[in-house]
């Protein structure tokens, strides 16, 4: 599988130790432990645990079952929580673009789910809209080429006004696509590329996920990394890539390394950007994607560094150096030919109101909102009234960023190339350009913050 990361269809314990070079003692230690400390307290800060990274997986033939599932956040204590084939984050799926995606959602909860394939190009019958929702007990197919180019993606429940519950209880996963154009860079790969979907969660006293919602959105007091508490990755001194996803349902992370050093980044939502861009403080809203490349080339062994969350003073993850190796890798600075989307032949006006509604309507299944020609490139202009942050969201297509004004009244780095997710603060007004191309159908825009989406702030329209 030319995945470039390296297949692992192992355990989490076992693939831990395999990535630490410790594979034996750390995965019989950890089973010899494992009864001992399934009992013992929930892990407490300060103790940093591995980090975990999600089995890889081909979407082809898959059977994806939603359920109840026990997962260790770390240190063996078992938490409730809601998962994807035992997993959380669900399983990561990597694909080439130009492969057919065949998998099969099997609902095990005791309510209705969907899964949608957020930043998939999918025509309307697989991309999970609410009315495609299945009962518990129900099986939903799905059967999709991928159109995509390389990015990171990500499949999560999309059931009316369930979403926020679902999302907060566990039910996420990563979707890679790759392609030639990101082949031919020769990027970070294997133990090199790691995923990271940063989220944060609310444990009740036996350390048992649980979703606490509240109309201006679910912000839970304590920061989850792969869905692991207080995690640590070791390292070699050279340079990685980390896939980040925005898996919160609310909150919004601004990311910086806590020794000042840049992240280089190189993509976001919709795959590479045309260039490398040096920033050192991100900011990540839910449903957005970076594709950042870290050097910790010339640190010495032993030196930790962590990857840092500015707004609420976490410290997300704790990286250590454990090996020098000589690496010539040059972090490439041309990456992609971004084609930009011009001349407009319709503007749209998008008021996001209050915590519920666009344009001064709550979401309603059945009407369609709107109707978009396929192939005509658009202006959609997002404005709010308040209540913001909104990461305004859109199925369908990609959209190029082209202004803010208000508010912070400028763009940044990491939302150049092709966004699906872009976030509206007070007070602005953010212009994308966007245009479909893949397929007729009804679809969906949306805030991404959960909560408002459930409670209505939401709109179908329907490429024509
Ligand atoms: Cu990530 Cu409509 O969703
Ligand atoms: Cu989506
Ligand atoms: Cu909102």
């Amino acid at each position: 599988m030319a995945t470039g990361f390296t297949t692992r269809r192992l355990n989490r314990r076992a693939f831990l130790g395999a990535a630490t070079g410790t594979a034996g003692a750390l995965a019989a230690g950890s089973l010899g432990i494992f009864a001992a400390t399934s009992l013992a307290a929930k892990p407490t800060a300060g103790t940093r645990n591995p980090l975990y990274i999600p089995p890889l997986t081909t979407p082809t033939d898959f059977a994806l079952t939603a359920k109840p599932g026990q997962i260790d956040l770390g240190g063996g204590h078992l938490s409730n929580a809601w998962v994807y084939n035992n997993f959380m984050p669900g399983p990561t799926f990597v694909a080439s673009k130009g492969q057919v995606a065949t998998v099969t959602l099997a609902n095990q909860l005791t309510q209705p789910t969907i899964t949608h394939w957020h930043g998939m190009l999918v025509s309307h019958e697989n991309d999970g809209h609410p009315m495609s929702a299945i009962a518990p007990g129900g099986t939903y197919p799905y059967n999709f080429p991928i159109l995509n180019r390389a990015a990171l993606n990500w499949y999560h429940p999309h059931p009316h006004m369930l979403t926020g519950e679902q999302v907060a209880m566990g039910l996420a996963g990563a979707f890679i696509v790759r392609d030639t154009e990101e082949a031919a860079l020769g990027l970070p790969t294997g133990a090199y590329e790691v995923p990271l979907v940063i989220r944060d969660t609310s444990l009740d006293r036996s350390g048992n996920m649980q979703y606490k919602p509240r109309s201006g959105g679910f912000e839970g007091p304590t920061p989850l990394v792969n869905g692991t508490l207080n995690p640590k990755l070791e390292v070699d001194s050279t340079v990685y890539r980390f896939r980040i996803l925005g898996g919160a349902n609310a909150r919004i992370f601004r990311l910086a390394l806590g020794d000042g050093a840049p992240f280089h980044l190189i993509g976001n939502d919709g795959g590479l950007l045309a260039a490398t861009a040096p920033v050192t403080q991100i900011d990540l809203a839910p449903g957005e994607r970076l594709d950042v490349l870290v050097d910790f080339g010339g640190l010495p062994v032993g030196t930790k560094v962590v990857l840092r969350d500015l707004r609420a003073g976490w410290d997300l993850l704790e990286f250590t150096v454990i090996r020098q190796v000589t690496s010539s890798y040059a972090i490439p600075t041309a990456l992609s030919s971004i084609v930009a989307l011009t001349a407009p032949l319709t503007t749209r006006e998008f008021s996001f109101d209050g915590m519920s509604k666009i344009n001064g309507k709550l979401y309603d299944m059945e009407r369609i909102d709107f109707t978009v020609p396929l192939g005509q490139t658009e202006r959609w202009r997002f404005r709010t009234s308040g209540n913001a942050p909104h990461p305004v969201h859109v199925h369908g297509a990609s959209f190029q960023v082209v202004s803010r004004t208000g508010g912070r009244g400028q763009l940044y780095p990491w939302e150049s190339g092709w966004k699906d997710t872009v976030l509206l603060e007070d007070r602005e007004t953010v212009e994308v350009l966007i245009r479909f191309d893949a397929y007729r159908g009804v679809y969906l825009m949306h805030c991404h913050k959960l909560e408002h989406e459930d409670m209505g702030m939401m709109s179908n329209f329907e490429v024509v």
